[in-house]
């Protein structure tokens, strides 16, 4: 059985798991600058037998979370989803205690290195308060300035609305390019550049709660089923459903154990649980 501290250090390596001991209650803040100098030692592979999203294929509100490093690069770090022009959603452990000024969104891409995608600034960020790391509320919304263009291939937004609880057994979709959160610099330090996607299925939160014991009715779990070699994290990155013709958006990616270990579920935050405050945030 394992326990929420073990839990912990497989989600987020070796760099943050250092940084357990002086965790305060608001959070563990990273220092990306550090984080991404230390990274440029090593290489960053593309994930083997993950599953890319193809050559014709775009996943529209699916957007790149960049952080502007005191090199000038602009380096992926989480996941984030369009759910209006000018309104991106994410996890509130992915700008927890940054600067709004150093990130921005890219959308539009496929590749990390694909140039001809659209670049946003944040001008600001909102989490939820009610954030506890770990625990609950992992949610966070930012501006963005110019807001996108939605083309309805490229970019488009996500559906997030809605109150009604979605249960065990849904099939669901992750889509994300690994991130700093998830794989820390340890073993699992390899990131695609390519998107990449799994497929899987959500669990009850009484099955879930059994692992991850300190479940919240503000999460949803999913389990994966294909065991290793997927590596598809992406902090703040979007679990979405069918929902008839369209998609919609039922989760945020807050922790687990990474996509690469097995038989344990992954945590996301539980987006119909937030759905008058991400309304309320809308304007
Ligand atoms: C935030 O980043 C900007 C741009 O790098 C910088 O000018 C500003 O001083 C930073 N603010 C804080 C509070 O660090
Ligand atoms: C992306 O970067 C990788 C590694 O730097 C390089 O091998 C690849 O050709 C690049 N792809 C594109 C589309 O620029």
């Amino acid at each position: 059985m394992k326990t929420v501290q073990f839990v912990w250090l497989a989600v987020f390596g070796t760099v943050l798991a250092l940084k357990v001991s002086n965790a305060k209650p608001s959070g563990t803040v990273i220092d990306l600058d550090a984080y991404f100098e230390e990274m440029e030692a090593n290489s960053q592979e593309r994930v083997v037998g993950g599953s890319d999203i193809l050559e014709d294929e775009y996943v529209p509100y699916q957007v790149s979370m960049q952080y502007l490093t005191r090199k000038g690069q602009q380096r992926h770090f989480c996941g984030g989803s369009l759910i209006s022009p000018n309104r991106v959603l994410t996890a509130a452990h992915c700008v927890n205690g940054q600067n709004a000024s150093r990130i921005s969104v890219v959308a539009g891409v496929r590749d990390l290195n694909d140039s001809t995608g659209y670049r946003s600034q944040v001008t600001s960020y909102e989490m939820n308060e009610n954030y506890q790391e770990l625990v609950t509320s992992d949610i966070a919304i930012l501006k963005i300035e110019p807001p996108f263009e939605l083309d309805g291939k490229r970019v488009d937004k996500i559906d997030v609305s809605g109150t009604e609880l979605v249960g065990a057994d849904q099939p669901v979709v992750l889509t994300g390019w690994g991130s700093v959160f998830h794989f820390g610099n340890g073993p699992f330090a390899k990131y695609p550049t390519r998107l990449q996607r799994l497929s899987y299925k959500t669990l009850s939160n009484d099955k879930c709660k059994r692992t991850m014991t300190q479940l919240t009715d503000t999460e949803i779990c999913a389990l994966e089923r294909f065991g290793k070699g997927a590596c598809n994290g992406d902090s703040g990155g979007p679990l979405v459903m069918q929902n008839g013709d369209s998609l919609k958006q039922v989760g945020v990616v807050s922790y687990g154990t990474a996509f690469c270990a097995s038989n344990s579920p992954d945590v996301y935050t539980r987006v119909s649980m937030f759905d008058s405050w991400i309304q309320e945030r809308m304007a």
